[in-house]
């Protein structure tokens, strides 16, 4: 299905270990100084998206045997197994096809010898057709009123992707107000539900698998607050519609399956905001962005699926990752972007990064003996400026970094975007030139500082910089180019698993917890001393009994 490959016994792996050797006292200042068309080298345009890795730990012969190590481990191979339907999925026995929800080219898709080319088209059209009942008012509540309110209930993949694109589109709201439930804390529901009318208020119960336990109880919760309003069961149907692989589980809990829409076991959740799973994001920008946002990630489809690695955003953003995750020892890697939009970035792609590649078992059934996927995280700059960047510039960690901005902002007010963008391009400029001890001397100097002042001080203020940076400089944020950035991430995802001969398209790491919460749920129906546990879990159990 996928290639097998221990990525340690490449060819490439082995020189690498060298070139590591060389590379690693290397500064990226000199690298500059050496070549004067480093940017042009280590940069890639794409449509309206500018890909800039020249800020990187990286020299010619680095980078090509980097991405023989992608060739080594067979990743056209893959991408191939990828696109066209195969199994990849194998611990699930499913193929992984979000690229087919978002494929704009006419040739079929088979899985299992049938096309899902037009199923998928079925979807959107059903999608489409609602949208533009909802928007134009013609779907009426139970009242007779037009719609105000979406409230989509879901979790992880059902949840984080629609937030994160709702939020990043914002300029392109339409009238609805679109809200989203997610923690199975009582308090995410109730605080939502007190911003809403049900009269106008549209539920989607956004659920892969319809029985997560969260989604679940948010969505009867919300169903019991409806009919309390006087509403009926039969006005459910006006007012509950369901995203979900599950036709069984959906009537099960009363919503007419005409209003389901419908996705498929080879969409992963982490992958499924193309799918049904994104009509908040249809009904909260209107459904020519949504498929505006679908021909973005298209173009990157494209892109990766036909372009040479050398060239290939994915592919070097993986290999990178790779270079400073399996030889630097770096441990995370930080999304930081420029745009208050994109507030939610980094917390999507610890799900899509994290529950992909946070595997330690090859797929050969082994432990590894190397390091998978690293820690993501990050914030919108400049916060992030003022908060956790000291520990990027002088902290112990190695943290490659990818800088995202738009060049042109949805808010022109004053010089505020000059004014971010500045700091956009100072930040990658100062964390790989750092401040010499030359420098802060000269400086400590002019301000008036004694020799005796500027040697008790000088060496806290010296940055040793060659910190590694991706800058992603995009015209606007757009539901085309936000389309794209997102599917390149995707792709690296997919890369890194390659080449780290992991399965990154299951997530049995989550299931453990969701056993053993139902396993404690029927003990906390009553007042006995559970005794069942460690005795640290039992305490805690014990004293929360106590206390409520
Ligand atoms: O967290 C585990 C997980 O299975 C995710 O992969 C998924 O996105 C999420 O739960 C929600 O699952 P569902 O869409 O089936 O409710």
């Amino acid at each position: 299905m996928l290639p097998n490959i221990d990525f340690t016994s490449t060819e490439a792996y082995r020189k690498l270990v060298e070139r590591y050797e060389i590379l690693k006292d290397k500064n990226i200042k000199d690298l500059f100084q050496e070549d004067p068309y480093r940017f042009e080298k280590y940069s890639v345009l794409l449509d309206d998206l500018l890909f800039d890795y020249s800020k990187n730990r990286l020299d010619e012969e680095t980078f090509s045997l980097l991405i023989q190590l992608a060739q080594e481990c067979r990743l056209e191979e893959a991408i191939d197994a990828m696109f066209s339907g195969k199994k990849i999925n194998v611990t699930e026995g499913r193929p992984v096809l979000h690229t087919a929800l978002r494929n704009q080219a006419s040739h079929p898709i088979y899985v299992d010898g049938e096309d899902v080319m037009p199923k998928v088209r079925k979807v959107l059209a059903h999608m489409k057709d609602f949208v533009s009942r909802i928007l134009s008012g013609e779907w009426k509540g139970y009242k007779g009123d037009t719609i105000t309110d979406v409230v989509n209930i879901g979790i992880g993949g059902s949840d984080l992707g629609p937030v994160m694109v709702t939020e990043a589109l914002k300029p392109y709201k339409t009238h609805l107000n679109v809200h989203f439930v997610s923690n199975v804390d009582g308090t995410h529901i109730a605080e939502t539900l007190k911003k809403v009318n049900p009269a106008t208020t549209l539920f989607l119960i956004a659920s892969k698998t319809f029985t997560t336990q969260e989604t679940m109880a948010n969505a009867h919760t919300a169903k019991a607050w409806f009919l309390q309003s006087g509403a009926t069961e039969q006005d459910v149907a006006k007012h509950f519609v369901a995203l979900s692989t599950n036709e069984k589980g959906v009537a099960a809990f009363g919503i007419d399956t005409k209003n389901m829409f419908e996705f498929w076991d080879w969409v992963g959740g982490r992958y499924s905001l193309w799918s049904a799973i994104g009509l908040s994001i249809a009904l909260g920008i209107g459904f020519d962005n949504f498929e505006e946002l679908l021909k973005g990630a298209y173009e990157a489809d494209v892109h990766f699926r036909h372009t040479t690695f050398e060239k290939n955003i994915p592919v070097i953003m993986a290999v990178l990752g790779v270079w400073y995750n399996n030889f630097f020892g770096a441990e995370s890697h930080a999304i930081l972007p420029y745009d208050q939009y994109l507030h939610r970035f980094a917390a999507y792609f610890q799900q899509g990064d994290m529950e992909s590649n946070g595997k330690y078992v090859d797929r050969n059934g082994n432990r590894v003996n190397y390091q998978t996927g690293p820690i993501i995280w990050g914030e919108p700059g400049t916060n992030g400026q003022h908060a956790f960047y000291q520990l990027i510039h002088q902290g112990t960690k190695l943290i490659p970094c990818d800088f995202i901005a738009p060049a042109v902002s949805h808010n022109a007010i004053g010089n505020h975007h000059q004014l971010l963008l500045s700091n956009f391009f100072a930040q990658t400029e100062a964390l790989m030139n750092g401040k010499t001890e030359e420098e802060v001397v000269n400086e400590l100097k002019q301000a008036g500082k004694s020799e005796e002042e500027i040697e008790k001080i000088k060496a806290y203020k010296i940055f040793e910089g060659n910190r590694p940076t991706n800058s992603f400089l995009l015209k606007k944020i757009t539901p085309k180019t936000l389309g794209m950035l997102i599917a390149l991430y995707e792709h690296k995802i997919f890369v890194q698993g390659v080449i780290w001969n992991i399965y990154s398209f299951d997530q049995w790491g989550v299931e453990l917890g969701k056993q053993l919460a139902n396993k404690i749920l029927p003990e906390l129906d009553n007042e006995e001393v559970v005794l069942s546990h460690d005795s640290s879990t039992n305490g805690l159990i014990n004293q929360y009994k106590a206390w409520r």
